[in-house]
């Protein structure tokens, strides 16, 4: 019988994997070209990480501050990266993020607003002039809604609880996808013109994170394993602010929102400790005395509060003073708004994180301070992708979103995760459609692949090595959470591929009890898959560079490195094996120089 009777078949021009904002987008526009589009979550439609963008969006409107524009958006974006970044991906973002705002806007989205009635923004760390668009600290949620919406509105045919596990290819060429409805565990394959990944990021595997459990790194696993290029694997971000009690929300998102509108960090000495902390790199930005930094929220010739440099360099600070013993009983550090802003100001500002806090600690925010760690929240690397197009270097594939690389570079900015969704969502959806329709041609699928496919999918159930699903997932939480954290060493880092070896080895031994409908036990043992690839290319990415940069801090190789400063790190797939090599970025060209050596 033929692979499209044997199993549940559905063809389309487009198919976009991943639902969140990058998906949405995407999936927005290949439709509005006209070609047949189909939107795959593999939860439920709107439940997606970018709703823990909470703070805002960033895009250089200049409602707030006129001085702002896309040239200080995209400086700040490239130093906030470590220039790392990709410049045309960074300079593109910054042009194009504005629209893509006013177009969510018109879309329905609301937004705070100025005196006059403007869209307001918002201070974030790292962005010279207050520039994150927002609605108090539920932005995420409020564009998966207007998108979700507008899709909807579209026609858009829309696979909820669909989760895809390997991408099918016709030759070089991707056709397609295969996978299992929740369910059911029935298969179900898609013939499609063009894919577009959207499916996030990696936070589960790491123990302290911000991502719930789709976040397994699914779209990285299928690209790498279709033959596409992994870069800057070893830059993951630990979000400065996370919930650290009670334990059952450890990791819990606390928004920059609430330093953006003033909040401050204190040790346990009452100590605004991020004065101690800043870098040469941000010296001559950054305000030394608490009198400047304080003023720099209404007056921007002054230099910014330290409180509110990069997330990476936050995070460290909070992780060196819980080491040197000045952390909050729950080894954290304090987040205190209530010094100075008012209960009104605070419940207006940050609803959420009123409630928040209110009903899971009992912690009233307006009196009394925030306990808050460092948490994995996202990952700047991903799939390479071309700059205009987001294509990756496999035909019919492309990327968006958290699951591609480029823009962020070595650390990513708050607030830029929501406009890079917007932006190379939209350009996702208009290439991938572009693309399907520049390639008409009918498309065969592969019955071997198809079925090798399905027989790894089922081995859980068959297999009787006894090993259990989430005492792997356990493991790897571990490991990555010890050895591939916020800091590290060659030597941690080798013990943990050793461990990633050993855990590879368990999976394929892992069994599951019970039958093919709704079996969490089976899903996390096909995640494992992912997460364990994706695992292993972010821990061989960090020991490949030798130097601390962005996200990635080597306590054996401390500092900025010359000989890395524009080189990205590459995993890619040879042979069946995952080799790691170092390529160099395209040159910065000299109008783009100058604006990033322009006096802050
Ligand atoms: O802190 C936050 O609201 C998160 C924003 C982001 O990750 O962009």
């Amino acid at each position: 019988m033929e692979v499209d009777q044997k199993y549940e078949t559905h063809e389309y021009d487009v198919i976009v994997i991943g639902a969140g904002g990058a998906g949405l987008r995407a999936a927005i526009e290949a439709s509005a070209q006209g070609v047949r589009t189909a939107l795959l979550c593999k939860s439920l439609l709107g439940k997606a990480h970018t709703v823990m963008a909470e703070g805002g969006i960033a895009a250089a409107l200049g409602n707030v501050w006129s001085e702002d524009n896309w040239k200080v958006h995209f400086r700040d974006t490239m130093r906030g990266g470590k220039l790392l970044n990709n410049w045309r991906v960074a300079q593109i973002h910054a042009q194009e993020a504005p629209d893509r705002v006013l177009e969510l806007e018109e879309w329905g989205a609301l937004f705070d607003r100025t005196p006059d009635g403007l869209i307001l923004q918002r201070d974030f760390g790292g962005h010279r002039y207050a520039r994150l668009a927002h609605v108090g600290d539920r932005t995420g949620l409020e564009m998966i809604r207007t998108l979700q919406n507008h899709a909807v509105h579209q026609g858009i045919d829309v696979f909820m609880e669909c989760t895809m596990h390997r991408l099918l290819k016709d030759g070089d060429r991707i056709c397609g996808a295969f996978g299992y409805w929740r369910e059911s565990g029935r298969f179900v394959l898609f013939k499609a013109k063009a894919v577009v990944l959207a499916t996030g990021g990696l936070g589960k595997i790491y123990k302290v994170t911000s991502n719930s459990w789709e976040y397994t790194g699914d779209g990285m696993s299928m690209g790498y394993h279709a033959g596409a290029d992994l870069i800057d694997m070893e830059m993951v971000q630990f979000h400065p602010t996370g919930m650290v009690w009670p334990p059952s929300v450890r990791g819990l998102l606390v928004t920059e929102g609430v330093r953006g509108d003033g909040g401050t960090l204190k040790n346990s000495l009452g100590q605004r400790f991020m004065f101690n902390y800043i870098p040469e790199f941000f010296r001559a930005e950054t305000a030394e005395t608490e009198e400047e930094a304080d003023a720099w929220y209404t007056d921007k010739t002054k230099r910014r509060t330290p409180d509110l440099l990069p997330r990476d360099e936050v995070a460290r600070a909070i992780n060196a003073e819980v080491k040197a013993g000045r952390g909050s009983p729950h080894g954290g550090v304090y987040l205190d708004i209530a010094s100075r802003r008012s209960p009104d100001y605070i419940k207006r500002r940050l609803p959420s994180m009123y409630q928040q806090f209110l009903e899971l600690a009992d912690v009233d925010i307006t009196r009394q301070p925030m306990e808050v760690g460092p948490t994995c929240h996202y990952v700047m690397g991903g799939l390479r992708v071309d700059a205009e197009t987001t294509a990756t270097t496999v035909p019919g594939l492309f990327a968006a979103g958290e699951v591609a690389a480029g823009l962020h570079g070595a650390n990513r900015l708050g607030g830029n995760s929501l406009s890079d969704l917007l932006v190379f969502g939209r350009r996702a959806g208009l290439y991938a459609a572009k693309y399907a329709k520049d390639h008409p041609g009918a498309l065969a699928i592969n019955p071997d692949e198809v079925e090798a496919s399905a027989r790894t999918m089922l081995a859980p159930f068959e297999g009787n090595g006894g090993e259990n699903p989430y005492a792997i997932h356990a493991d790897l939480e571990d490991c990555m959470q010890n050895l591939v954290g916020i800091i590290r060493t060659e030597a941690e880092l080798e013990r943990a591929l050793d461990e990633l070896a050993q855990l590879k080895r368990r999976l394929a031994r892992v069994s599951v009890e019970g039958n093919r409908q709704y079996n969490p036990g089976w899903h996390l043992a096909l995640d494992l898959h992912n997460m364990l690839t994706v695992a292993e290319a972010v821990t061989r990415s960090a020991i490949e560079r030798k130097e601390s940069r962005g996200g990635h801090t080597r306590d054996d190789y401390p500092g900025l490195d010359p000989r890395f400063a524009r080189v990205n790190v590459v995993i890619r797939q040879v042979r069946g094996d995952m080799s790691v090599g170092q390529e160099p970025l395209p040159e910065i060209p000299d109008e783009l120089k100058k604006i990033l050596e322009e006096k802050v």
